[in-house]
């Protein structure tokens, strides 16, 4: 079973779609474990995205990520990390699929609402930079075995 770090971004969260995103995963049968609203601080933001530290466009996506609160989640499920990605759809909203979370409701790029993490490396990062250990609740849905 796979960990990956899901973060509803702020356009996510003023424009309402909360609800509407986390029923993407809960559709798809992945597991919630630990859930949050937070707002991100500036070196949270700068560890949350270090990878592209260096890049023009850092400066942005640290305060685009600071602009509002988000809601910064734990989900488990089998490849998780590669799956949730599809849900979420491609970066470039131009090429996100209908049916992905970006391809059905983002319109301009780089407000594309939700972040996924791209690695088990950066998942781990991610989720603790955001979360303690005894935040994330283990237990076992009845139906995992029909998914
Ligand atoms: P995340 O799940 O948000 O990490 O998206 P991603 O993994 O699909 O894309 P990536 O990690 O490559 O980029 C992180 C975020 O930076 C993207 O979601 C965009 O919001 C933004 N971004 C990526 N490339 C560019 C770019 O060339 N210009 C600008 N302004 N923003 C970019
Ligand atoms: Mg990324």
């Amino acid at each position: 079973m796979e960990r990956t770090f899901l973060m509803v971004k702020p356009d996510g969260v003023q424009r309402g779609l909360i609800g509407r995103i986390i029923s993407r995963f809960e559709d798809k049968g992945f597991t919630l474990v630990a859930c949050k609203v937070v707002q991100v601080t500036e070196n949270q933001a700068k560890i949350h995205y270090a990878e592209h530290d260096g890049k023009d466009f850092f400066l942005n996506l640290v305060n685009f990520i600071t602009s509002g609160p988000v809601v910064a989640m734990v989900w488990e499920g089998d490849d998780i990390i590669a799956l949730s990605r599809v849900v979420n759809g491609k970066t470039n909203v131009n090429e996100a699929q209908p049916g992905s979370i970006r391809g059905d409701f983002a319109a301009h790029t780089p407000k594309n609402l939700i972040h996924g993490s791209d690695s088990p490396e950066s998942s781990k990062r991610e989720i603790a930079n955001f979360f303690e250990d005894h935040e994330l609740v283990k237990y076992d849905k009845t139906i995992s075995s029909w998914i």
